[in-house]
């Protein structure tokens, strides 16, 4: 259906509807209203709507990010548009359009099948396109930030479309401008700039390991060393529930960082800002024994301690409930507050 189709037909509504294959931890939750937003055009009369009616409202992508209790109250946007093409190329770059609810795997696919490289090494990562520039994605050593040229968003404060260039996102560590005003932009288009250039990054210790025996990786080669990882390391959520890395990894100041070090020699860390230092979380609830631990429906999974899974039946309560032990002990043992990367909604 192509946008012009698209435009004139509002935005379907659903009651009650069940978002069990909605969300990566597979809650069995439903939607008081959902909306089915399949073009930009249909989102002003939608929002209109849920103003009039004074509902709270939110949207919602792959569900890869976001911890749903038993009942949404009010409307869920579900984010549906597609379309993906190329808007321009030029000695240096392409430029890339993609529409908010295409796949991000899909894209990164796509991506690399047409010969734009660079995105290979955030393969995988569950979710839309549309929700990966809100909390940054990234993974070794690659955010997406690293290729957004500009976003296309329906500003709800200002009624209207806006364009936001990379530097207006703000984006930072699994943070930009969206996530520092919740609820305020519902992104529709992501567009991309892939330079032409193309060096391989494979510095970080995972991939490094992969690629030991091989300097010259190709971009397939890396895409099939993410893949591989990823699939060790992060349940596939249609098998078991999950969310991804479940806590920020915590950022400590240097002497705090210097003095804990002393204590536990074999803590793992990175450099970060000036005066900084980033703990692996993983890490720290690996020492505190949480790794394959079950909590009732839920558990930590047995190959990553940074990601809470959904053994099935499990609800945002167990997961929260299992959360706050984790954060509690890991606190007691490091004196460091973990952070919770999902939106609790
Ligand atoms: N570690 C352990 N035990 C564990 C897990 C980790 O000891 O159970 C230690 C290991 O030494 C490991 C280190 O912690 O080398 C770091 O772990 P890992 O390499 O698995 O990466 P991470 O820092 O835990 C981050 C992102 C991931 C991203 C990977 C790869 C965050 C919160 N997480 O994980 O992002 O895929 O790096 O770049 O930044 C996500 O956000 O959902 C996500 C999966």
């Amino acid at each position: 259906m192509n946008r012009a189709q698209n435009a004139s037909q509002p935005a379907k509504s659903t009651l009650n509807l069940g978002l069990k294959h909605r969300n990566t931890f597979g809650f069995d939750v439903s939607a008081e209203l959902a909306y089915e937003i399949t073009a930009p055009e249909q989102i002003p009369g939608v929002i209109t709507e849920v103003a009039e009616r004074k509902m709270v409202w939110r949207v919602l992508g792959g569900g890869s990010n976001v911890i749903l209790p038993n009942v949404l109250p009010g409307a869920t946007l579900l984010m549906n548009i597609a379309g993906q093409e190329i808007i321009a190329t030029d000695k240096e770059a392409s430029f890339i359009g993609v529409g908010g609810g295409v796949n991000w795997h899909e894209f990164v696919t796509w991506a690399l099948e047409n010969h734009f490289h660079g995105l290979e090494n955030l393969a995988l990562i569950p979710g839309t396109v549309g929700a990966a520039p809100i909390q940054n994605i990234g993974a070794y050593g690659v955010e997406i930030a690293d290729y957004i040229d500009y976003i296309e968003a329906f500003d709800t404060m200002a009624h209207a479309f806006v364009t936001l260039s990379k530097e207006a996102c703000q984006f930072a560590y699994r943070d930009s401008y969206f996530k520092q005003n919740p609820n305020r932009f519902i992104v529709t288009k992501v567009v991309f700039r892939i330079p032409k250039t193309w060096q391989a990054r494979i510095h970080y210790a995972d991939l490094a390991q992969q690629f030991a025996n091989n300097p010259n990786p190709t971009p397939e080669d890396i895409f099939l060393a993410v893949c591989k990882i990823r699939m060790y390391k992060l349940p596939a959520p249609n098998v078991i529930g999950n969310a991804g890395s479940f806590f920020q990894n915590p950022v400590i100041p240097n002497e705090q960082y210097e003095t804990l070090l002393k204590k536990h020699t074999s803590l793992v860390s990175y450099p970060d800002a000036p005066g900084k230092r980033k703990l692996a979380a993983g890490w720290l609830i690996d020492q505190c024994g949480f790794k394959g631990q079950r909590m009732g429906d839920v558990g930590v999974y047995e190959n990553q301690a940074l990601v809470l899974v959904n053994h099935g039946g499990g609800t945002a309560q167990d997961i929260l409930g299992l959360a706050k032990c984790i954060q509690d002990k890991v606190h007691r043992e490091f004196g460091v507050s973990l952070e919770i990367e999902p939106n609790i909604l």
